[in-house]
């Protein structure tokens, strides 16, 4: 089976976003037809894209304007959390009365934004409808902060648990007796769920919303069995994205462990932001130096070269540390991980050239992913 799916998974700010376009980027232009579906990018790089505002909607990147040709294309979204739910309410909620009592709850609103792990659970749906289109060879999901790894992972599970026998069995009670106390028995996720949806009604508003949802709980139990099942198959790769910092690494070590544990596909690590050795020209030393012309006061000069060799040597320390944290990154994850360095840009991504400068970076990543 082929490679269909890369995830980009890391902790907050590491470039998980930029990571997945400079990915999808490298595959459409070694000619494949790829998707990338982006989760909050940042303005620059959204409008590094070229594409103006993303939308939930594939939007064509113009990829020509690099002038590389490919027969490959790239299409890039943005997941829109409100539309991505009311596709699944429209697809699972039954009759056209049943699916509009949902849209039109109050609650509606509010659960489809703020449930507990619905944004990484809207955004498995979006990469599952997508996969079903047919229309892409490689779909890249980008991931939303999290502040920890392993909250990506798990919150299939802590939605479905939103319809767990505590709940199940406060809904079968007549409404008069659907007090507080009785929800008390649902799991504690749950119930800090519902306190804060309650918070802003009644009780009895809360359970319409709740007897409108179970309907189409099945589906969507159903379907997220399906979007698991995908992430687990030989079509996915997990990619995790680091920075040389020791907190990014730390985190992405534990993902590792917990991709090994929960028997998930791992593909290698991104390293990204790393620091380049300087070139030979810059490892400079003061006998390199050239000579003081007349016209350069003998203080000026002194001056500049101290800067100059002070960057240079900065610039060696960061790079011997960073070369050091690679080391260590690789003694950690044991094996063979494959893991992908990724320059630090000298300015943030902010148009299609320097994401392909990323892309071109990743070219071996790529490479290897497409045969593993
Ligand atoms: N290699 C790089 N060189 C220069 N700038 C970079 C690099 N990688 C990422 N950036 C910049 O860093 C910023 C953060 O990157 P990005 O948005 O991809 O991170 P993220 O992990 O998706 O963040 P979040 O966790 O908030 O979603 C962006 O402005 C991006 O342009
Ligand atoms: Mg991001």
């Amino acid at each position: 089976m082929s490679l269909r799916v890369l995830v980009c998974c890391g902790s907050g700010g590491v470039g998980k976003t930029t990571a997945s376009a400079a990915l999808a980027m490298q595959a459409a232009l070694t000619g494949q037809r790829v998707a990338v579906l982006t989760i909050d990018p940042a303005k620059r790089l959204a409008d590094s894209l070229g594409i103006g505002p993303l939308s939930n909607t594939p939007q064509r990147v113009p990829l020509d304007q690099l002038g590389i040709e490919t027969s490959g294309h790239l299409d890039a979204l943005m997941l829109d959390m409100k539309a991505t739910w009311d596709g699944v309410v429209r697809r699972f909620g039954g009759s056209p009365e049943a699916q509009q009592r949902i849209l039109n709850n109050r609650y509606y609103g509010l659960a489809s934004t703020r449930l507990a792990g619905s944004h990484e659970y809207m955004a498995m749906q979006r990469l599952y409808e997508l996969y079903e289109s047919g229309d892409y060879d490689l779909i890249l999901l980008d991931t939303p902060p999290t502040r920890h790894a392993m909250e990506f992972l798990s919150a299939p599970q802590r939605l479905n648990g939103l319809f767990d026998e505590g709940v199940m069995h406060w809904l079968s009670l007549p409404r008069s007796k659907r007090g507080f106390a009785a929800l008390e028995r649902g799991s504690e996720v749950v119930v800090s769920v519902l306190k804060r949806l309650i918070g802003a009604g009644t009780m009895e508003e809360i359970a319409e919303f709740f007897d409108a949802m179970q309907g189409m709980w099945g589906g969507f139990q159903e379907r997220s069995s399906a979007v698991e099942a995908l992430l687990a198959s030989n079509e996915t790769r997990f990619v995790l994205v680091t920075t040389p910092a020791p907190a990014a690494r730390k985190e992405a070590q534990e993902f590792a462990d917990l991709l090994a544990e929960t028997k998930r596909p791992f593909g290698g690590f991104v390293v990204n932001r790393v620091v380049p050795a300087p070139t030979d020209k810059a490892r400079v030393s003061s006998a390199d130096l050239p000579e003081r012309p007349n016209s350069v006061p003998q203080d000026t000069w002194e001056a500049a070269s101290l800067t100059l060799l002070g960057a240079a040597q900065r610039q060696q320390v960061l790079s011997d540390g960073e070369a050091q944290a690679m080391a260590e990154l690789r003694e950690q994850a044991q094996g063979s991980v494959p893991l992908w360095p990724v320059p630090e840009l000298e300015a943030d991504v902010h148009d299609l050239r320097s994401l392909a400068v990323l892309a071109g970076h990743l070219a071996p990543a790529i490479e290897a992913l497409k045969q593993a």
